[in-house]
């Protein structure tokens, strides 16, 4: 039998292209996003592609109950997940003090609250199950401390820190739980979180969505606990751990401030 992925933020990025990995291999997908013709364009271009079933739920995960009304939403249309992909994700970038406090909130609830949720739900169901895949993306920024992103970094070392744990508490039911660390990565995200703006990036070729997600896929079917795509990335991942911690952080300040 055809088994299911649930992608959250399934419309664009890194998230559209791990939809078309796991099309590619013939898996049935549910996308969640907000914008309902991007989901649409996605749809049609998969199933055009590799006759699979792709199912498209339009819903803003960072309203309260969104996390629960997905998962109702699932259980009504009788969708059983096989693989969750816990993507969906916003960035902000500049300064912390300055930042508008909805948008400090939505991203809080959309980076962090949401996937805690849908881990915590779908976990439960895929360990009554005995089975399940969980592919978290969590980002590089989560190993640091990351000013002109205070938050955002911290969100992500959210996600790494419970999908590492996530990792060795479900295991033992038939879980496995991988935690994605993409580096920068040429995605809409750089414009919309204003990273565009950092020295960090301005005028860098980034790694490509495809390669992350491609990444992503295969760490997933092995059961990798964290997967960091790229040697770059894998080389600070690692070496950061032999600094003091308020070495990286003025490290990343002067790496990533405003140009
Ligand atoms: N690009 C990078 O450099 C990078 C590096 C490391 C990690 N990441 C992480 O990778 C993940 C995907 O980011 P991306 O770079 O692919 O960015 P993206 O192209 O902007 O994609 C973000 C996706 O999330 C969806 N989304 C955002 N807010 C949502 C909400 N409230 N409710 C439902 N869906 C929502 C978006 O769709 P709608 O706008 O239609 O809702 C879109 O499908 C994020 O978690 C990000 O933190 C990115």
């Amino acid at each position: 039998m055809q088994e299911t992925v649930l992608i959250t933020g399934g419309s664009s990025g890194i998230g559209m292209e791990l939809a078309g990995v796991f099309a590619k291999r013939g898996y049935n997908l549910v996308l969640v996003a907000r914008n309902v013709d991007r989901l649409g364009a996605v749809r049609d271009a998969l199933t055009a592609a590799y006759g699979i079933v792709v199912t498209v739920l339009p819903l803003d995960l960072a309203m309260p109950g969104a996390p629960e009304a997905l998962v109702d939403a699932l259980r009504e249309q009788g969708v059983v997940v096989d693989v969750f992909v816990n993507n969906a994700g916003i960035g902000m970038y500049g300064s912390f003090i300055d930042a508008d406090p909805e948008k400090l909130r939505a991203m809080v609830r959309t980076n962090v609250m949401v996937p805690t949720m849908l881990a915590r739900m779908i976990g439960a169901q895929m360990a009554d199950r005995g089975r399940g895949k969980v592919l978290n993306v969590a980002s590089l920024a989560g190993f640091m401390p990351g000013p002109w992103m205070a938050g955002y970094y911290a969100t992500k070392a959210h996600v790494l820190s419970m999908s590492e744990a996530l990792s060795v508490e479900l295991a033992p039911h038939g879980v496995t739980v991988t935690a994605l660390c993409p580096g920068p990565t040429a995605t809409p995200f750089m414009k919309s979180s204003g990273m565009e703006r950092s020295k960090l990036v301005a005028g860098r070729k980034l790694y490509s969505a495809k390669k992350v997600a491609e990444h992503g896929y295969r760490a997933l079917m092995r059961g990798k606990r964290v997967a960091i795509p790229g040697v770059r990335a894998k080389a600070i991942a690692f070496g950061i751990r032999f600094l003091p911690r308020s070495w990286v952080a003025r490290l990343v300040s002067r790496a990533q401030g405003p140009r």
